[in-house]
């Protein structure tokens, strides 16, 4: 077996220039966090983008950048400053982004951004194909990279290809009115395998083949020129075991070693008998429901006051795309919402939302999670969100709630939490109330349940199953299908489960 080759927008690494001297940083988010442990252990390499510009590099900072980047198995593709413009910001932030998230009021369609995603996604695939060896498995990552599948195949008609999509994918109907959807759905369908994290996103993908490329779809398979290309979902785990550990290891420590913020929610809680955090984190994304979040939160004060000068709102919100015009203003927004419902509930022993606009360092991460009671996470859509997950896994006691909301892709395997459709307020609140009041037998038993189904199926897991699918594909004699839990027996499209091999029959 040769090697894999992690192909993703973004490296786990992310180098930035500070003085003229690099900075190296772990990157955000669910992709390069979830990855990473896969990619440290394994025999694989990563292409990426490394984070800085070509504009930027020089022959020695190149020299630098390149010797860390070998030491983390990763392999940079250098954009340029018109080429993070067109391609990141542009098509793939200001188009693809909120298009496949439905929010088509945002969706911005500019044909020389098209072109320079095209030109972009080609870099990647000549940096795959100048890295490629017999046997080797590629493994391409998300709506950033949609076109490299086809380009890679075009040039190396038999290597093994997998894609996985780590946003929505669509309704037809919404997919249907993007300009480009025949290139973007061939392009995709250069891999043997392509996984989603549910099964309504791999519906939604195989009506828009049907439909739009006329091809004959068969269950989980279309044919498509001499081959099938295999269709699954995949719902993507945590390392779980990371969360677990470090929790444990928060809560066991001496006074004198916690973190200075552990120590101040820690105090805080132990003033008052009666003192409740809620925490929620994410990008600062508009697909995330911070507005809404924080009007639910007022709504929730307004109706039941008994919780005022008690319950806490800490909401983590981490800066990203914030050259893209709506990331700008949904940030002015949502200062202005925080500084509003602040002024109007505030007292001098009590402030309701403690809000950070920043990213904070894994070990704050985990002081988040183990002090707070309640998670509230509210997405409007999201592809999976593994916020949730790690908030779970990090509740060693196996106390804590988990509000979420149904439009994440999380909320499919996760019905022990108590699930919210993040536009109904009325909702919202009376969900935080039971929240704050249930009793901790329940809600150990809801954890209970939540953490062993994550815990088995880990990132690892995840990967695992991915790439045994992949092979399995390429073998041609094998399907996998998916297994729904015991609990969630009645649907395909409920409950995390195991993908088992049947036999297929072309
Ligand atoms: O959710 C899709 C995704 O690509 C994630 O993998 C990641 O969390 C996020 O978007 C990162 O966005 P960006 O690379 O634009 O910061």
């Amino acid at each position: 077996m040769g090697k894999t080759i992690i192909v993703s927008n973004r490296l786990p690494l992310q180098v930035s220039l500070r003085n003229e001297e690099i900075e190296v940083e772990q990157s955000v988010g669910g992709l390069a966090t979830g990855l990473k442990s896969i990619h440290d252990e394994g025999n694989s390499i990563w292409i990426g983008w490394s984070g800085i510009t070509e504009e930027e590099l020089n022959p020695e900072l190149s020299q630098k950048i390149n010797k860390e980047l070998r030491a983390a198995k990763c392999d940079a593709v250098h954009l340029n400053q018109d080429e993070i413009d067109k391609f990141y910001l542009g098509f793939s932030n200001k188009s693809l982004w909120p298009l496949f998230h439905y929010f088509m009021e945002y969706a911005e369609f500019d044909s020389s951004e098209w072109e320079a995603y095209k030109a972009v996604n080609q870099k990647f695939a000549d940096k795959v194909l100048e890295k490629v060896e017999d046997g080797d498995r590629i493994w391409i990552h998300d709506y950033q990279l949609m076109l490299v599948p086809k380009m890679i195949r075009d040039k190396n008609p038999d290597v093994a290809i997998g894609f996985f999509l780590h946003i929505p994918f669509p309704s037809y109907e919404i997919f249907r009115t993007f300009p480009w959807r025949e290139e973007l759905l061939k392009g995709m369908l250069g891999a043997d395998l392509i996984g989603f994290h549910t099964y309504d996103y791999e519906r939604h993908f195989m009506s828009s083949v049907k439909r739009i490329l006329n091809l004959e779809v068969k269950y989980s398979a279309i044919k498509y020129r001499d081959k099938t290309v295999r269709v699954s979902s995949f719902p993507m785990g945590i390392d779980f075991d990371k969360f677990y550990n470090a929790a444990l290891r928060h809560k066991n420590q001496d006074f004198g070693n916690k973190s200075s913020m552990l120590k101040r929610l820690e105090d805080h809680i132990e003033t008052s008998e009666e003192a409740q955090l809620i925490i929620s984190i994410d990008r600062m994304d508009y697909t995330k429901g911070i507005p809404n979040r924080i009007k639910a939160f007022e709504h929730f004060l307004n109706k039941y006051p008994q919780f005022k000068e008690k319950v806490h709102l800490i909401m983590l919100t981490v800066p990203s795309r914030s050259n893209v015009p709506q990331y700008q203003l949904l940030k002015r927004e949502t200062d202005e919402l925080v500084g509003q419902i602040n002024g109007k509930f505030s007292t001098v022993n009590w402030t309701p939302i403690w809000y950070f606009y920043r990213s904070m360092p894994f070990e704050n991460l985990i002081d988040l999670y183990v002090s707070s009671d309640v998670a509230l996470i509210n997405p409007l859509r999201d592809g999976m969100n593994l916020v949730a997950k790690e908030f779970v896994a990090s509740r060693v006691n196996q106390d804590g709630v988990l509000v979420l909301s149904e439009m994440a892709g999380a909320a499919k395997e996760m019905s022990e939490a108590l699930l919210i459709n993040p536009s109904n307020f009325e909702q919202i609140a009376d969900t935080l109330k039971l929240a704050l009041e249930m009793p901790v037998e329940e809600q150990k038993s809801r954890m209970n349940i939540l953490q062993k189904r994550l815990k088995f199926h880990s990132v690892e897991k995840w990967a695992e199953d991915f790439l045994i699918a992949l092979d399995d594909t390429r073998n041609k004699n094998s399907l996998f299908e998916y297994a729904p839990d015991k609990k969630n027996i009645t649907a395909k499209t409920s409950g995390n489960g195991a993908y088992k091999k049947t036999s297929f029959a072309e």
